[in-house]
């Protein structure tokens, strides 16, 4: 029997600087209002300059391990790091995050794809499992966007915060509580252009010949980025579904990527799940790209939503463009001991 990647720790982080939306009116021209009402968001959250992306991981990757019931707990074999903000662009984060856990000398390597960063990396822990390469895996996905956000673009700015949300899977049976089943994985790069960073890579350097900051800032096309993110995850959901042999209406959850609360309503009615089942936080935290649907699954566990056994989807839709679904049933209550 191949082994099925089962989740048995989970955990989150989050900068202390709540920033919330009369903060941001305060130096953009926009509202609370108009906030709240174009995206769901209330507030987010902002590390301060002297904390990086490997922070919030460590924070996160701590709190997943300690959450892992005793016979769990051995060491992890890989860590997987999913960002897009990266500490440095050379090199990954994820051996810097797996040496500052104590984790010895374990695999560890970034996953980039944006928004949809965090599914890809659990299909590719999945996949170490499966072959037999890991035991256990630590899946991190980790973003402070707040240091690529241009100060003065409201349409950006209002939407990202910071954050870090870990799982660790350990080989188990694909029939166990827990277990992660089908994947979709998926791409289009003719939408390149949409969501990106032009400077600092190896197409356009930014040197001190031609600093221009402005060309080191995030950047998107906020409504063509809608439609896709609607069409792909309703797309990919299905198709995830279909693969794990569930009805969309034995679906008990939906953790879809945080980026706006319109996008995830239209996406629940698209599929016909009921907007109630659709959980989420981003009203509090935003969209925190690669720590969205961790951080989101961990406040779920949190607020006692998630039963043994419930039949969870997770769908994501980033930059790239990017998407990525899978399902999961979620664990037995003896699995988290904190
Ligand atoms: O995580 C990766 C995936 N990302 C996403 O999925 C994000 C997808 N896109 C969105 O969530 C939405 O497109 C936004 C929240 C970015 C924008 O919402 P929208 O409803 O698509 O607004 P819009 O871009 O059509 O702009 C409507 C108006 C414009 O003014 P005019 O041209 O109608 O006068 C904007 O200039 O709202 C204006 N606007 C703002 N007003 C106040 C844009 N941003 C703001 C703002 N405050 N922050």
């Amino acid at each position: 029997m191949t082994p099925a990647a089962v989740l048995c720790g989970i955990g989150s982080c989050l900068p202390a600087r709540r920033v919330g939306n009369d903060e941001l009116a305060g130096v953009l021209d926009t509202s609370d209002e108009w906030i709240r009402s174009r995206t769901g968001i209330g507030g987010r959250h902002w590390a301060d300059p002297d904390t990086a992306t490997s922070d919030l991981a460590v924070g996160a990757g701590r709190r997943a391990l300690a959450s892992c019931a005793p016979e769990d707990r051995p060491g992890v074999d890989a860590v997987v790091v999913a960002t897009t903000t990266p500490d440095r662009s050379c090199p990954a984060t994820a051996p810097l995050v797996a040496a500052r856990l104590g984790l010895g000398p374990v695999a560890a390597y970034d996953v980039a794809a944006v928004c949809t960063g965090f599914v890809y990396a659990l299909a590719s822990a999945s996949g170490l499992i499966a072959a037999g390469i890991a035991e256990r895996v630590l899946v991190i996905g980790a973003d402070t966007f707040s240091s690529i956000l241009d100060p003065a673009d409201r349409t950006t700015s209002v939407i990202f915060g910071d954050g870090a949300g870990a799982v660790v899977l350990r080989a188990g049976h694909p029939d166990e509580p827990g277990a992660l089943g089908a994947f979709d994985l998926g791409s289009d790069g003719d939408g390149y252009d949409l969501i990106t960073v032009r400077g600092g890579g190896s197409e356009q350097h930014l040197s001190a010949a031609a600093p221009e900051p402005g060309r080191a800032y995030f950047t998107m096309d906020g409504k063509a980025v809608f439609r896709h993110a609607v069409e792909r995850m309703s797309r990919s959901s299905r198709t995830v579904l279909d693969r794990a042999g569930w009805e969309l209406s034995g679906l008990d959850w939906m953790v879809g990527h945080q980026a706006n609360r319109r996008i995830l309503d239209r996406l629940a009615d698209d599929l016909g799940v009921p907007r109630e089942r659709s959980v989420g936080n981003i009203a509090e935290v935003g969209n925190t790209s690669a720590a969205s649907i961790p951080l989101a699954l961990d406040d779920a566990r949190g607020a006692g939503l998630l039963k043994p056994g419930d039949r969870v989807l997770l769908t994501a839709f980033g930059g790239g463009l990017t998407w990525g679904s899978a399902t999961l049933t979620w664990p037995g209550p003896d699995r988290f001991v904190s």
